[in-house]
């Protein structure tokens, strides 16, 4: 597959085959998410693999949708903002944007993979925080449940057109 097609092949999956996700595999997905850029390279992420069924249980009603308990694992990828680059002239944090990068090279080569994904940011970020303990300068910014797809029917892309997005030497809409 080259670039455009795989872009175009990953979609979310919302529905799970129930087959285990080989250590082999998961660890090239991370190893995606480990070398996306981020601002003054300052890395600022960390991926907690969720894999075991006691913790997996915790974090369903934090996004409660039958679907979700068909993954078999959850990587929750949060952002450290006390280690996220800020301009200096408006002090904006770019943890989010680098975390976005991570994620979607993650995502991306799960798809290469033969393996599904899908972005959840509509989560109980507070009570996911308490289940690991984990300290306010992290945000947990998105849920990735990965899984082998149980696909029904091929998933249509819908997207605006290039026209509607894309303007050339000038800014219109
Ligand atoms: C930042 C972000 C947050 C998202 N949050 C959710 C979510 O909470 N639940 C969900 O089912 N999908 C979520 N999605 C998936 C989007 O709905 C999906 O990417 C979009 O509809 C385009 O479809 P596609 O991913 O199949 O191409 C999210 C995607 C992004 C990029």
């Amino acid at each position: 597959m080259n670039f455009i097609e795989l872009a175009t092949q990953r979609s979310s999956v919302r529905n799970f085959a129930p087959m285990p996700v080989e250590k082999e595999k998961l660890l090239q997905v991370l190893e995606a998410a480990r070398i996306a850029p981020s601002a003054a390279n300052f890395q600022p992420w960390h991926f907690i693999v969720v894999t075991e069924p006691v913790l997996l249980q915790l974090i369903y009603p934090l996004y409660p949708r039958e679907w979700l308990k068909s993954a078999p694992l959850i990587i929750v990828a949060l952002g450290d903002h006390s280690r996220g680059w800020h301009r200096g002239k408006d002090d904006k944090d770019f943890t989010q944007v680098d975390l976005a990068i991570a994620i979607d090279h993650l995502t991306l080569a799960a798809t290469e993979l033969g393996l599904g994904t899908c972005w959840i940011c509509n989560f109980d970020v507070e009570k996911l925080q308490n289940i690991f303990n984990i300290p306010d300068t992290l945000e947990p910014i998105a849920l990735i449940p990965i899984g082998y797809p149980d696909l029904k029917v091929q998933p249509v892309k819908i997207r605006k057109s290039l026209e509607q997005i894309v303007h050339w030497n000038d800014f219109e809409v």
